[in-house]
């Protein structure tokens, strides 16, 4: 097809999108291997987003691939009520590696296609155990965009949803950075976990059935807890009789160096919701929960297209390219020579507020003052687009943290050669944004 006849479509394709994404990055994607990708103008781009965090194992890994083939050629739907086998497979496979022991094991699984509706299957499998009740949730927490899930995350500024979200208390989360307290970790005897005991036993009308969160917050600014945080949460979870969600759809899979982030923190909660990085690139997520809660009936949770072989084939394959290439490894490794690099950065960059990491999910809070820790929410942008022009892709918290701070979180399969060379473009991307910031602070 000649360029200008290619050209005419994107410009017919932008102008009817109904854009759920607010702005979007001027940029059509064509192709990708490992952790890089190409525009439809052929420049190359070094993803330090692994494209919203889900390519753990890099685009396109020959391996998921040719599963994702194979499979393509003897079923491509099957009716959510029919078993297959990819969906039998992965279901084994996934019960397998889950966290806990005997009756704590998370070995009942679900599946469907998006995190926030996996997310929805969580809630509802807390509702049904528990007879009904209202959910906890925290500060800057953030779970999915389908309206239930949209309830347990933070309010998101489009109010017009708002009458259909509810039975919702959000306590503040420990992001020590800027303690919600006001308070300094570890003298504050982690004020925020009291605090929320306290709500579960003042704040909700009626019970309380489950406490959501991420292990590590990602859209809330790459929040990383005290690894207390994680116990006193369970205790508090257990006595008060209420359920833990971990929402893992970010944290499980590679992106942080264990199967699932809460085996970092020695914690097992009552469920898991995950997603992202499971499929390899293919539409996969789901739920695991322990033995003893409640299962769904006809009618509670399925989807027409929630069955979807091919998604199953390729991330069993994707499960076993993470085990088998020793991906966690690499990804704690990886994950620590750029936090030394960052932090040698830090000597020198006023703008570099705080630095936070866990294996390949990292932010760099920027502020324009380290005193006032007022957020660089405008160079955090900036950052982003120079660091594009340069041919490196980084991420930043838009939706329920401050905006200002900038991601690094790129597939596992990153090259040392890349990962050095997306270091060497944040190096000059804040030489460059540190410049144009200090003679005239208009903004
Ligand atoms: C922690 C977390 N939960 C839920 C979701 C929603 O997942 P999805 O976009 O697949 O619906 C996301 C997506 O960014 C997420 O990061």
């Amino acid at each position: 097809m000649c360029q200008s006849m290619i050209q005419e479509e994107i410009e017919a394709g932008k102008g009817v999108l109904l854009s759920g994404w607010g702005e979007m990055v001027d940029l059509v994607v064509s192709h990708g291997k490992g952790a890089v990708f190409w525009d439809i103008e052929g420049k190359e781009y070094i993803d330090c987003t692994a494209q919203a965090w889900s390519l753990n194992t890099g685009f396109n890994h020959p391996r998921v691939i040719n599963a994702a083939r194979e499979q393509l050629y003897k079923v491509t739907h099957i009716r959510s009520t029919f078993y297959s086998l990819p969906q039998l497979r992965l279901a084994k496979k996934l019960s397998e590696i889950a966290p806990g022991e005997g009756p704590k094991k998370l070995k009942r699984v679900t599946f469907c296609l998006h995190g926030s509706v996996a997310t929805e299957g969580a809630m509802k499998i807390a509702l049904k155990s528990k007879g009904g009740g209202q959910f906890l949730a925290l500060f800057n927490g953030y779970h999915g965009r389908t309206l239930g899930s949209m309830s347990v995350s933070w309010p998101h500024p489009t109010n017009e949803f708002l009458p259909y979200m509810g039975n919702v208390i959000r306590v503040p989360a420990p992001y020590c950075y800027r303690c919600p307290f006001h308070l300094e970790y570890p003298s504050c005897g982690l004020q925020c976990a009291d605090f929320m005991g306290e709500a579960i036993e003042k704040m909700p009308d009626g019970k309380t059935c489950a406490l959501i969160m991420e292990p590590i917050q990602g859209n809330g600014g790459q929040i990383i807890f005290p690894p207390e945080f994680h116990t006193r949460v369970r205790q508090i979870c257990d006595k008060f009789g209420i359920l833990l969600i971990y929402d893992e759809i970010q944290t499980a899979f590679g992106r942080v160096p264990a199967m699932f982030a809460c085996q970092l923190y020695d914690v097992v909660p009552d469920i898991i919701v995950y997603g992202k990085g499971l499929g390899g690139g293919f539409p996969v997520a789901g739920t695991l929960s322990r033995e003893g809660l409640a299962k769904f009936s006809a009618g509670d949770h399925g989807f027409t297209l929630g069955h979807f072989p091919i998604s199953l084939a390729a991330a069993l394959e994707n499960l076993k390219v993470i085990e088998e290439e020793n991906l966690l490894e690499r990804c704690k490794r990886l994950g620590d020579y750029i936090l030394k690099e960052l932090n040698r950065m830090k000597e020198e960059y006023e703008l570099i507020g705080d630095i936070r990491g866990c294996g390949l999910m990292i932010g760099v809070e920027l502020v324009r003052d380290r005193t006032t820790k007022e957020p660089a929410t405008k160079e955090a942008q900036d950052f982003v687009n120079e660091a594009l022009k340069r041919g490196v892709l980084f991420g930043t918290s838009r939706y329920a943290g401050l905006g200002n701070v900038v991601k690094i979180k790129p597939p596992a399969v990153i090259t040392d050669e890349q990962a050095d060379r997306a270091l060497e473009v944040f190096e000059e991307v804040l030489k460059v944004i540190s410049k144009s910031g200090k003679p005239s602070l208009i903004f």
